[in-house]
């Protein structure tokens, strides 16, 4: 039966004849049947349209759950397939990136060819201060090329990075330095934000000085506003790049399959940020084949993913998955509005970008200007659009769908998480879509909404979302502890992964996340997490205790709200409010200033002492407490 002929429920919106005639995947059903009836020959399928050194025993050894493994006794390099397989073939002489300024003083543009020089030169740079495999180097940094020619040479020659946004500050850096234990941190003099020069290499100094695993730092000159260099740990790159360790050639390490690629820290339920890890084999076979044949990629294409590589969304599909697929990527420093919010759609026009992928809350912040910014640019080249990170709501769907789509384009709204490595649930161009529905599990995955008893729910009624399949971009672990690993997505309901969200599924089969069940708070689609924000207010001396919670925000999706009690002899008053929220955005970063902090005498919690910030957000919102049973007297 063709897309068209399934009849469908609720606000539908069909495939073009066109785009089903393009797709990378014509016939989505069968091959959806066919991969989960033989799940390992499927994945094989896809892997052996990639190189490997030497070729796997195994597809999915699963004699270790929740310890998956995947392409066991294979030998791989990512960076081998995401640039020098392209070197012998015609990729060799196509862009691999195009890059713009947020001034649009200047462009850049890198073949694959040229790509495989700078990644080459900062490889052995890095081996030059003595990073081998396994080590680990953080990279913090802007939206500039050097971030990912820094990523690639640390997987080039097998260390392990860990990118910590260039949105966050001391604390948060140095957590995940210290816990890490990075030899080398790469950063930049400077960035620029919204017109705001962002004192990168500032924050990294206060960062390194408290983190004693830190041997030397690269520093990449992009502002050139003047910064302080430790003469013996602090090293300038483009000095670097002129002296003969800077060669442009570097072998590719030769990787086992299972071996670590990198490590990303988000938050979870509780406590500190969790180092997720993904692999140099499964993690390429997973970013690869999803972006294939979700956004349909063809030779011709300009991908414009606008999320930041600071995050898994910019790790996957900036870097890793589009250069896999030999795609052209565009990447732009600044943000959406600035100078003027017209911006994005004067880079479409610029550049011709044929698909745009971002979320949820860049598209409401644009709404909000009408249609004459964009009307004023030529958005024809569009031809798929893209939305990732939280749930979209239908007005900026069809908004985006309309204005920027013009009708034409078919909206991937991918469900995935930094734990997943690539999308989980999305539609591909031919299948019909909803607003606001990721639609269904991608190939070889089932997911299930089940109760707190771990049933499955009837049609339409909210509950935990589970992906039932193992899949080869799956998290191995939680770097450094693995115990947390099994208890944090596989101990409540045993035998499936616990994403962490709450979910309903329609009568059609359609998936409808609805958000987090756990203590993490999407602001403008970032995963902040709620123990990192109270640590923050408590290290304020006037502050006894704190709790934070995410409330509605029109355009970021939720606000975190904060609650505090005060140490005995302070007052509470507005100014005191404001000097917390900018406290918390100086330690952790401008993007997790709460919106608003509140005094309050006593926090909701249990009998066993944990706060329950459940209680907090139906007070803010009026609504039922709940069950208050747990709730100490
Ligand atoms: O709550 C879901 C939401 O983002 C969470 C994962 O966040 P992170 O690890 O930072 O990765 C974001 C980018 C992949 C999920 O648990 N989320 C992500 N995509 C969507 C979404 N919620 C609704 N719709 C989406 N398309």
């Amino acid at each position: 039966m063709s897309a068209k002929e399934t009849k469908l429920h609720g606000d539908v919106y069909y495939p073009s004849d066109e785009i089903v005639a393009q797709a990378n995947l014509p016939d989505w059903g069968k091959a959806a049947t066919a991969a989960l009836k033989d799940l390992p020959s499927f994945w094989e399928q896809e892997a052996q349209n990639l190189e490997w050194f030497k070729p796997w025993e195994k597809v999915l050894d699963d004699s270790n759950k929740p310890f998956f493994k995947w392409f066991t006794g294979a030998q791989v390099n990512i960076v081998h397939n995401c640039i020098d397989r392209h070197l012998k073939t015609s990729p060799k002489n196509k862009l691999a990136l195009i890059w713009e300024s947020e001034d649009g003083q200047l462009h850049k543009t890198y073949s694959f060819f040229a790509m495989n020089r700078e990644v080459s030169r900062m490889a052995n740079i890095i081996k030059s201060m003595g990073v081998r495999k396994g080590d680990r180097v953080t990279i913090y940094m802007g939206r500039v090329p050097e971030i990912m020619f820094a990523m690639l040479a640390c997987a080039k020659v097998g260390a392990i990075h860990s990118v910590v946004f260039g949105g966050f500050s001391v604390d948060a850096l140095r957590d995940r330095i210290q816990d890490s234990e990075s030899k080398l941190v790469i950063t930049c003099d400077g960035g620029y934000q919204n017109g705001k020069l962002i004192e990168l290499k500032r924050i990294c100094d206060d960062a390194v000085e408290q983190s004693p695993s830190v041997e030397n730092v690269l520093v990449v000159q992009r502002t050139d506003h003047g910064v302080a260099m430790n003469e013996t740990r602090d090293h300038w790159y483009h000095e670097l790049l002129e002296t003969p360790v800077a060669k442009d050639r570097c072998e590719t390490e030769v990787m086992d399959a299972e071996d670590p690629l990198f490590i990303l820290y988000t938050s979870g339920s509780t406590g500190k940020p969790k180092a997720i890890l993904h692999t140099h084999g499964g993690y390429m076979v997973g970013t690869y084949t999803t972006l294939k044949y979700v956004f349909d990629l063809k030779d011709e294409d300009r991908w414009w993913c606008a999320a930041d590589p600071g995050w898994i969304t910019g790790h996957s599909y900036i870097v890793y998955g589009p250069l896999l697929n030999g795609a052209t990527s565009f990447m732009y420093e600044g943000g959406p509005t600035h100078p003027n919010p017209g911006r994005w759609w004067q880079l479409i026009e610029r550049y011709g970008i044929t698909v745009l992928y971002t979320a949820p809350t860049a598209i409401r912040g644009l709404m909000r200007f009408g249609e004459d910014w964009p009307n004023q640019y030529d958005l024809s080249s569009l031809r798929l659009l893209g939305s990732v990170g939280e749930p979209i709501n239908p007005e900026a769907w069809k908004w985006y769908y309309d204005v920027i789509g013009q009708k034409k384009c078919p909206i991937m709204d991918t469900w995935w998480q930094t734990e997943t490595g690539a999308f989980m649930i999305t539609p591909t161009p031919v299948v019909p879509l909803k607003p606001g529905s990721g639609t269904r599990p991608f190939l070889g995955q089932e997911a299930e909404i089940v109760d707190e008893d771990g049933h499955p729910v009837e049609d339409n009624q909210e509950g935990y979302l589970l992906l039932k399949n193992p899949w080869p971009s799956m998290l191995r672990t939680i770097y450094g502890d693995p115990d947390r690993y099994v208890d944090q997505y596989w101990s409540r309901f045993p035998g499936k992964y616990m994403t962490g969200d709450s979910a309903r599924r329609d009568e059609d089969g359609y998936y409808w996340i609805i958000g987090r069940v756990d203590d993490v708070i999407k602001v403008s689609g970032h995963r902040l997490g709620t123990a990192e924000i109270e640590s923050a207010l408590v290290s304020h001396p006037m502050v006894a205790e704190a709790a934070a919670i995410g409330l509605p925000h029109e355009i970021k999706g939720h606000g975190i709200h904060c609650f505090v009690i005060l140490n005995e002899g302070n007052a509470p008053s507005p100014d005191l409010a404001e000097e917390l929220r900018q406290h918390v955005a100086q330690h952790l970063g401008p993007i997790v200033r709460p919106e608003e902090v509140s005094f309050i005498d006593k926090l909701p919690k249990t009998r066993s002492g944990k706060i329950m910030r459940r209680v907090l957000k139906a007070r803010a919102l009026g609504e039922p407490e709940g069950d208050l049973s747990t709730l100490e007297s």
